[in-house]
């Protein structure tokens, strides 16, 4: 399926819940969110199920899970593996912020869950637990080592970069990569919902990881639709990623859309523009045609230094 610039759009990134069970101060508010949606505005497993064939008939081969906390969601786990069994699909991906890893990893392995990227902003158990408003390091930890003897490879860790909290961290964060298991990415800190003013204050640009690491090493991008620029350590096997949507730009290569978990269709991250797919299919409307018209209308890159952010919050888009 093709947009209107072009690029082959492959990649659907699935909300599966808004809910989570950490609160993170980039991405939550403190008491949590406001205006819960209810149990009618969330697409059933069902209706996720139908929305996603409907894109794997359009051609969409690689699917990821995110939330919110996608396994806090009931029923998480069978939907990736039916998903996966749907033909034309090639990988499903998960990314998590790992606090009940350890309790899901092997079920995950059996769902045919090919990748686990998991959220970790510090290796420090006590600024963990101030950055997540209460979350335990030791549980995360646990789930990476599940993943780790489960033999799924690489494991990604997604480390947002905070100025002032994770910037004396760097170094310790690119020594996990050195033997392989492991592949680490900083991302700048986006504006997004109630990241706006926490981000202003906090960003650092992912330069500083240059900065600090000087024998970072440019290696070839293995997958062009990817936002991560790689690196690596002379003697590391595994990969130092940059995400710099602030910095720099990687709209051209875009591959992804986003579905949110009451079904809206998010054609680019830093949009607020959204269609209703939950509308669609309870109302019988033809999912595919809809898809393909909307997929033509995404725009060709986004405008973050318009100051124009985005009103919904990280958690109800999942990254
Ligand atoms: P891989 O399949 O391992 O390449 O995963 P991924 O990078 O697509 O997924 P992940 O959920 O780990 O994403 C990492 C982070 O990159 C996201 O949480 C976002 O913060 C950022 N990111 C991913 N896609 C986009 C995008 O289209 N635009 C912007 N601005 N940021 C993105
Ligand atoms: N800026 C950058 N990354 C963010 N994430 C959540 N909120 C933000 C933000 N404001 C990251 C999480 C996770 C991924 C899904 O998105 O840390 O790795
Ligand atoms: Fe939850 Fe991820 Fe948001 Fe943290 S960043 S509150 S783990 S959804």
């Amino acid at each position: 399926m093709k947009d209107s610039f072009g690029r082959e759009i492959n990649y659907l990134r699935i909300s599966l819940t808004d809910r989570c069970n950490l609160r993170c101060e980039y991405c939550m508010p403190k008491d949590g969110i406001k205006n819960k949606v209810t149990h009618d505005g969330m697409l059933s497993l069902e209706e996720l199920y139908q929305v996603t064939e409907a894109f794997v008939n359009l051609g969409i081969s690689k699917i990821r899970f995110t939330g919110g906390e996608p396994l806090v969601r009931y029923g998480a786990v069978d939907l990736m593996g039916k998903v996966g069994e749907l033909d034309g699909v090639r990988e499903v991906t998960l990314t998590t912020n790992g606090i009940l890893l350890d309790q899901y990893a092997e079920e995950l392995v059996k769902a045919g869950v090919n990748r686990i990227n998991i959220s970790l902003d510090t290796l420090d158990e006590e600024k963990y637990s101030l950055i997540t408003r209460g979350g335990n390091l030791h549980r995360v930890l646990a789930g990476i080592r599940r993943v780790k003897e489960l033999g799924m490879k690489p494991i990604k860790l997604n480390t947002v970069l905070i100025g002032g909290f994770n910037d004396d961290e760097i170094c310790d964060f690119v020594e996990l990569t050195r033997d392989g298991s492991i592949d680490v990415r900083f991302i700048e800190l986006m504006p997004i919902g109630e990241a706006a003013s926490f981000a202003k204050s906090k960003f650092i640009p992912n330069s500083t990881v240059l900065e600090k690491v000087p024998g970072l090493v440019p290696i070839d991008r293995e997958d062009p639709s990817s936002p991560a620029t790689y690196y690596r350590l002379k003697d590391a096997e595994g990969k130092v990623g940059l995400i710099n949507p602030i910095s720099c730009k990687f709209c051209a290569n875009c591959n992804r859309v986003r579905l949110t978990a009451t079904g809206k269709l998010k054609l680019c991250l830093h949009s607020d523009r959204e269609i209703d797919l939950r509308r669609i299919i309870r109302e019988g409307g033809d999912l595919e045609q809809t898809i393909e018209n909307a997929i033509l209308t995404k725009d060709e890159e986004h405008h973050l230094e318009n100051q124009e952010y985005i009103k919904r919050s990280m958690n109800s888009i999942g990254g």
